[in-house]
């Protein structure tokens, strides 16, 4: 077999990627091959990685030789003034960034990936901006004006993925009752989102790396080869290099994927994005509630700059939108999911003011004032509610202070007379 003709004048870091891509290519078909001998297949593995190995040390001296001789022009640019230049090129992007090294880094790629048609695959962990990522690279591409598809393959049944993704005949099995087009052919021309690809089953897997290499699909049922034009953008929160070698994921397919790589960083890797995505989801909320952009304590906006995300953006956008929901003018930590709101930890000081939960420090006096107030307010309705059994009525009565107000200020602290009524009826049951 003649793989590589080591006399080829190559001439480019470039063409040696090439290179590279088709040993890794031609490695993991060997790698799959049925036909061979055990002994055999382990041979030309052993060779066709010599012969990578040779191929990067060559390509990397090259480099080195152009490095040494150019003129050094590139100056390393500071990330405030990458991402301005990411904002001057006009690049698409519908949510927000900052100066985020990583983040940069994958901006910078798709950008760079977007007017290509070739395959990119893009990794994160859930929330992290997968599909937003997808359709930015869509969206900033030649194909923009044409369809963008999207498929979850780990939604639909294993039974059902391939008539999704290739369309079916009518009487391929039971239930296909009409001829049916699928994904792909409805993505002719545009871009088709390939979400949570590590969940598609072998065989769907072997059907893809067919279209992949002849850009052509046949539907269930049918032998008439379709062709179809359509730009693939995978996703997944999976390592598929680590899925590969364990034989879930096909290897050739993983590298004909990803092509273009891009990987989104988890939010706790952000972390200094954060007061930005607060800002824009916050406007984002007002906007969609048509209400007023919701104002902080300092307590919560000081835990939703520490919380650590394990949803990362997708729970942050959640979590002020809820937010912005329940409450009125100013939001605090009652307004928090149950589950992660923080409890105090320290009992309020004498004159009723707060010590503290443990996480708030105050950043300046006058915010100080304001969360004390905010607590001091805080327990005192809860004190008044336990008192009345969690009859708002009564406690503005006692209180001798407007009902309506009485609700707002319960509102604002996201605190539920419900609550206060049923911890009444259990203890009014135990007690009698
Ligand atoms: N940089 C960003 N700016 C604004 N919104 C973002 C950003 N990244 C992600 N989002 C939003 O976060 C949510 C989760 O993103 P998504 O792309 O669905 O994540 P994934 O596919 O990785 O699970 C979506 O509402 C998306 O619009
Ligand atoms: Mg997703």
């Amino acid at each position: 077999m003649k793989l590589y003709n080591p006399g080829i004048k190559s001439g480019s870091a470039m063409s040696y990627a090439g290179l590279i891509e088709k040993i890794e290519i031609l490695r993991s078909t060997l790698r799959w091959a049925s036909r061979l001998e055990r002994p055999e297949i382990e041979k030309l593995l052993r060779q066709t990685g010599a012969l990578r190995d040779e191929v990067m040390q060559l390509s990397h001296k090259e480099r080195f030789v152009q490095a040494a001789t150019a003129e050094p022009i590139e100056i390393e640019l500071s990330a405030s003034a990458r991402r301005q230049a990411l904002l001057e090129r006009s690049f698409a992007f519908e949510g927000t960034f900052g100066d985020n090294p990583k983040l940069l880094d994958a901006l910078e790629i798709a950008e760079k990936a977007a007017p290509t048609d070739l395959p990119v695959l893009i990794d994160g962990e859930s929330g992290t901006g997968k599909e937003l990522m997808a359709k930015v690279i869509h969206a900033n591409g030649a194909r923009a004006d044409m369809p963008y598809i999207s498929v979850n393959c780990g939604a639909i049944p294993d039974s059902l993925i391939e008539s999704e993704l290739f369309g079916h005949k009518k009487g391929a099995f039971t239930g296909a009752a009409n001829d049916r087009k699928g994904k792909f052919e409805s993505a002719h021309k545009g871009t088709i989102f390939l979400d949570e690809i590590g969940e598609l089953p072998l065989t769907g897997q072997v059907k893809l790396l067919r279209v992949l290499q002849s850009h052509e699909i046949q539907r269930v049922g049918s032998d008439e080869a379709i062709s179809v034009d359509a730009r693939i953008v995978a996703a997944t929160n999976k390592n598929l290099r680590r899925l590969s070698e364990e034989g879930r994921f096909r290897e050739d397919l993983f590298y004909r994927l990803s092509v273009i790589h891009v990987t989104l960083p988890p939010l706790r890797e952000r972390r200094d994005e954060i007061p930005l995505l607060v800002q824009y989801f916050g406007d984002e909320a007002a906007e969609a509630l048509k209400r007023r952009p919701i104002k902080m304590t300092p307590r919560l906006r000081d835990f939703l700059l520490n919380y650590a995300y394990p949803g990362n953006i997708r729970e942050l956008r959640n979590l002020i939108y809820r937010i912005s929901c329940l409450a009125g003018e100013v939001a605090d930590l009652g307004h928090l999911p149950e589950d992660i709101r923080p409890r105090p930890t320290l009992p309020a000081t004498p004159d009723g003011a707060a010590v503290g939960n443990g996480m708030t420090i105050p950043v300046s006096l006058s915010d100080a004032k304001r969360a004390a107030s905010d607590e001091a307010e805080r327990a005192f309705l809860e004190r008044g509610l336990q008192e009345v059994g969690g009859t708002v009525a009564e406690l503005a009565r006692r209180c001798d202070m407007n009902r309506s107000h009485l609700q707002m200020l319960l509102k604002k602290h996201g605190i539920h007379s419900k609550d206060f009524r049923k911890q009444a009826a259990t203890q009014g049951g135990k007690g009698g």
